[in-house]
């Protein structure tokens, strides 16, 4: 019987996603040669420090000097699971340029330097892979670059942030405030120590624009996207989308539209009959739209070690097949157009303005007003009694110009009439 090739591998970092990736070679050991014709070993794992404990990692596979690996012409795959910009941006770049392959899961990398590292894998005729990047073990990347590469693809909108959509949940379920929500998710392991970059919707946006440009051809940064986290939800605002059949959702949404592409992640009311509104607690999904696809949808875990690990793994085992057939590099950047994306003022959408105002006759009709000065027309109102002679008032708009909506808000917010602004949040639709 002819001997199984094997292809060494040097995994980054063996924390969360690295230990699952480490859980899954193993599982799959005896497979790998069936199924790709080859074996992949795990030669060294990086770490920062290898004194340190760790169950069921071989300690003679650690090491703390990136040298060992870059200069082991053995190692074929690199797997960048360690995090954060910098060193792992010069890690990846030097392992390229010295003919690795690599795999990563960083978005935060991708969203500011995607196009740097996947020029230089084009050049070196290499493998850059990253489906673990988006939604963990939900497979998007390579469904957008291969399966549905016929497409012309108008919009990308998800569900990307599973702390977030486990918080909304929450609010909507038990009816609890923002900061109870997320005790709860910190109690579950959820939301970090530092939740910031997910209720502030940073992770989400990296995500969206790492979506964004592989969507629509053209390269997206996370700078390019208008970015709102939940943190002003409150119960009343859940209570209130109830009211109209809807629930409220953080959405990553990017649209080609003909004026540029329109890149934003922010919270907003769906109708409860629309298939994100069912994904819930820390799920993902994406929703993705192609001139001959019309809608797909995709859902599953956006994080964790095994569905991270899984994303991660299943790109090591594509190249281990690409090197097999001699085919590394084979797609790499997919950018070829320079499409310019539309400043959060030029987009438009629905409106919902929740907002006290005295309780007398005009009241409404100087709020309609101003709208109607600025070009923003009313869909929907709902007036309620509030305490002390106030009146609380929902005002839904229809698709208005970004511009439009805030100069009307802009005046509202002076009229005498208004005591309070509650809420803006977006309408879909
Ligand atoms: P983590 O648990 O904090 O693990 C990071 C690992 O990297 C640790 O083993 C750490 O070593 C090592 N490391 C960090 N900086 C290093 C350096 N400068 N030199 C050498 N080793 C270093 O992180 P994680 O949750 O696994 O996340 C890893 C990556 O996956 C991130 O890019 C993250 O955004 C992405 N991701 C994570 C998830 C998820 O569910 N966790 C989902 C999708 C994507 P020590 O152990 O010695 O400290
Ligand atoms: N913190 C992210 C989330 C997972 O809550 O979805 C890592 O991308």
């Amino acid at each position: 019987m002819s001997e199984i090739p094997v292809i060494k591998a040097a995994l980054l970092g063996a924390g969360t996603v690295g230990g699952g990736v480490l859980r899954i070679l193993e599982w799959q050991r005896d497979e790998m040669p069936k199924k790709l014709g080859v074996s992949i070993e795990l030669k060294k794992i990086l770490v920062r420090d290898k004194t340190k404990k760790r169950e069921g990692i071989d300690s003679a596979l650690l090491t703390e000097d990136w040298q060992e690996i870059l200069s082991d012409p053995e190692i074929q795959i690199v797997i960048e699971v360690m995090g954060g910009i910098e060193p792992a941006r010069t890690y990846i770049l030097e392992a390229l340029q010295a003919g690795k392959n690599v795999v990563t899961a960083n978005k935060d990398l991708l969203a500011e330097h995607g196009r740097e590292l996947l020029d230089t894998a084009e050049r070196a005729g290499r493998d850059l892979m990253f489906e673990a990047a988006v939604a963990g073990g939900i497979p998007i990347i390579r469904p957008l670059k291969q399966c549905l590469a016929a497409n012309h693809i108008t919009e990308v909108m998800g569900i990307v942030n599973g702390t977030t959509n486990y918080i909304l949940t929450r609010m909507t379920a038990e009816g609890m405030e923002f900061s109870e929500a997320l005790a709860r998710a910190t109690e579950l392991g959820y939301a970090e120590a530092d939740p910031t970059a997910d209720i502030e919707g940073y992770d989400a946006a990296r995500k969206v624009a790492i979506l964004a440009s592989i969507a629509f051809n053209s390269r997206v940064t996370f700078s390019d996207v208008y970015t709102e986290g939940i943190t002003k939800i409150t119960a009343a605002d859940i209570r209130y989308a109830a009211e109209l059949d809807m629930v409220i959702k953080l959405l990553g949404v990017a649209r080609n539209t003909e004026g540029g592409i329109e890149a934003g992640v922010y919270p907003m009311l769906i109708p409860s009959s629309h298939p994100l509104a069912s994904v819930h607690d820390a799920f993902n999904a994406v929703f993705v739209h192609g001139d001959a696809v019309d809608d797909a949808m995709f859902l599953g875990r956006g994080a964790g070690q095994l569905p991270t690990g899984s994303a991660v793994a299943g790109d090591v085992f594509e190249i281990a097949r690409n090197i097999q057939a001699g085919s590394t590099g084979k797609i790499s950047c997919t950018c070829y157009k320079n499409l310019p994306v539309k400043p959060v003022e030029e987009m438009r959408s629905r409106y919902f303005l929740r907002l006290k105002a005295e309780d007398r006759p005009g009241v409404l009709a100087g709020i309609a007003s101003v709208f109607g000065n600025n070009n923003v027309s009313i869909s929907q109102v709902i007036q309620k009694s509030a305490s002390g002679g106030a009146a609380e008032l929902v005002v839904i708009t229809d698709q208005v110009v970004e511009r439009h909506f805030r100069d009307s808000l802009l005046v509202i917010k002076e009229l005498s009439m208004v005591k309070e602004i509650s809420s803006v949040l977006r309408v879909y639709g």
